[in-house]
């Protein structure tokens, strides 16, 4: 049956939610799902805003086909080719061979990457500013290079002041009915995962974001209509001031957190040692999380929520953990920036952690290492208290 919601005077929502999806992109774990979103307009002319993952191609038809309602499909616009949105593509292309692709010259290419034999012919290809009106409503097409991906654009309607946003203000997490930001709990039920989302999906390309961002400022926008995840159209401020600090590498938790990798839990009563000296101290709301039972893509975000980071770990076959170089080589791929970080390292027979954790941090842009570095043989001892206190207090300092 199809399921479909009014969002705006002809507009409407055609995605769904994909609540079986363990790992997005076969490798986020996914602990809520994933909502598909996608969009169709009826006006003179109508339009299909992005298509869906494969996942939910069934009711995603039904949908088009219950309010096209014996119509023809005029527009389909591709703002993104990634699979995840545009795996139905050639089968729309199939159920509705006269429809006008509207796509950027490179999406166009991606069609022909992943479609061979599509029989896609009417092709609309667009450039930046370039304007499209279907009857009531008017469109400009804005282009945004690797937000994700190099082919992305995104579509604002100037009638409706809606921002067709692909991947940007888009959330992990499955949507209950409730497909606008208003109607739920937006920063306790979905801010986290916006966050573990933006940072994982997008956060290497903080500059590509800060354009888009200064693009969209230069129109007034009532609704932001992304990708994935609730719609907003109410205190849009709020998600675009966070996309502004999260794109700008700025930090949101004046606070420290600990990551930790430890085998026999010495490393880990290190940390727990620090934390309680820090607690006393005054410090609030730390972050403590152990490598190995925390997925990376979790850690991740916190490390970039957080203004001042302690990486403690064992050394591992003359090297480092693997759970901590694993988060370490992937901080520094999402071009991890603008941070206090403090280094603790173990070893029972030989201490290599702290030379491996030094090499990846200090290749990052901004990064203020914090002294003293602390080595501990197998167990932290007595004597080293004072080192504690002393990186406790170093830590306090920068925030
Ligand atoms: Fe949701 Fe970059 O695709």
């Amino acid at each position: 049956m199809y399921c479909t919601r009014k969002i705006t005077e002809d507009l409407y929502y055609i995605g769904q939610s994909d609540r079986r999806l363990s790992l997005f992109e076969n490798i986020y774990p996914l602990e809520n799902g994933v909502s598909y979103n996608s969009y169709l307009l009826l006006d003179d002319k109508t339009v299909v805003i992005d298509c869906v993952d494969k996942a939910i191609s069934n009711i995603f038809f039904e949908n088009i086909e219950h309010l096209l309602n014996g119509r023809k499909l005029d527009y389909l616009f591709i703002q993104h080719m990634e699979p995840d949105h545009s795996a139905t593509v050639d089968e729309l292309i199939l159920r509705y061979p006269d429809v006008t692709i509207v796509c950027t010259q490179k999406a166009k290419e991606m069609i022909y990457n992943f479609f061979e034999n599509t029989k896609a012919k009417n092709f609309l290809v667009v450039k930046e500013k370039d304007t499209l009106c279907t009857g009531k409503h008017n469109f400009t097409f804005l282009t945004a290079p690797m937000v994700h991906w190099p082919e992305v654009m995104v579509s604002y309607e100037i009638t409706s002041k809606t921002l067709f946003s692909a991947d940007a203000f888009g959330t992990f997490g499955s949507l209950s009915g409730n497909i606008f930001a208003d109607e739920i709990d937006f920063e306790h039920e979905f801010l986290d995962e916006a966050r573990r989302y933006y940072f994982n999906i997008v956060g290497k390309y903080g500059v590509p974001v800060q354009t888009l961002l200064k693009k969209a400022s230069a129109v007034e926008v009532n609704t932001i209509c992304p990708l994935h995840g609730p719609i907003f159209r109410e205190n849009l401020e709020y998600i675009i001031n966070k996309y502004n600090t999260w794109s700008l590498y700025q930090s949101e938790e004046n606070s420290v957190l600990i990551v930790y990798s430890t085998i026999y839990n010495n490393t880990e009563n290190a940390v727990e040692v620090l934390s309680t000296k820090l607690a006393e101290l005054g410090v609030k709301n730390m972050g403590l999380f152990d490598s190995s039972k925390t997925d990376t893509s979790y850690l991740l975000s916190e490390c970039f929520k957080y203004k001042t980071i302690v990486f403690a770990s064992s050394s591992y076959n003359a090297g480092l953990f693997p759970k901590m170089e694993t988060l370490l080589l992937d901080l520094k791929a999402h071009a991890f920036q603008n941070k206090n970080i403090a280094l603790i390292e173990n070893g029972s027979w030989m201490l290599t952690a702290q030379n491996c954790m030094k090499e990846i941090v200090q290749s990052l842009k901004n990064v203020n290492l914090i002294e003293p570095t602390i080595s501990i043989k197998s167990s932290l001892k007595e004597e080293q208290l004072a080192q504690i206190e002393e990186l406790a207090k170093a830590l306090v300092n920068t925030l």
